[in-house]
């Protein structure tokens, strides 16, 4: 069984996602490093090249490999439910788990991050306030279940989801 990680960036995908495949013993992969490797550059260099659509491309087909081939914890990307197919596999194939964070946590996480490509604008706050209205309906979508990761340390929310599954 896959366990599959969803929500904005920052929400702690990658992080948490490390800790439960180490708590239960099973693979983690984090598809954004799939991905790059596959383009053998970094995504910002790829989004600046070839777009956002040529990135959507990729991450679709990394996505669709991972999610039938990969056994243990998946983390995907902050747009991996923008497009339908995408929502509708992740969830048929896996236990899909939705970070819920609020955008000022995202905020006060990323406000130094130079690396993802659509937080490089004037007003990143407004920019995340804007993912989160569009995304959150879609992240919904995709899972099975919603953690909030307000508060809790990352340990406090890897036993939370231990309990869920
Ligand atoms: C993106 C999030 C990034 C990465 C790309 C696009 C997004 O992943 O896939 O920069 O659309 O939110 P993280 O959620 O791991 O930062």
């Amino acid at each position: 069984m896959t366990i599959i990680f969803v929500g904005l960036p920052g929400s702690g995908k990658t992080t948490i996602g490390r800790q439960l495949a180490r708590r239960l013993g099973v693979p983690f992969v984090d598809s954004d490093h799939v991905i790059e490797d596959r383009l053998g550059c970094s995504i910002r260099e790829y989004f600046a090249r070839e777009g956002e659509e040529a990135f959507r491309d990729v991450e679709q087909a990394v996505l669709d490999d991972l999610s039938q081939h990969h056994q243990g914890v998946l983390s995907t990307g902050g747009g991996s439910v923008l497009r339908e197919a995408n929502r509708r596999h992740l969830h048929d194939r896996g236990q899909v788990i939705y970070l819920r964070s609020s955008p000022e946590d995202v905020y006060r996480r990323l406000r130094h991050d130079t690396v993802r490509p659509l937080l490089q604008v004037e007003d990143p706050l407004s920019r995340l306030r804007a993912l989160y209205d569009a995304r959150d309906p879609l992240y919904r979508d995709a899972a099975h279940f919603v953690i909030e990761t307000g508060r809790p340390s990352v340990s406090t929310l890897v036993n939370m989801i231990l309990m869920q599954l």
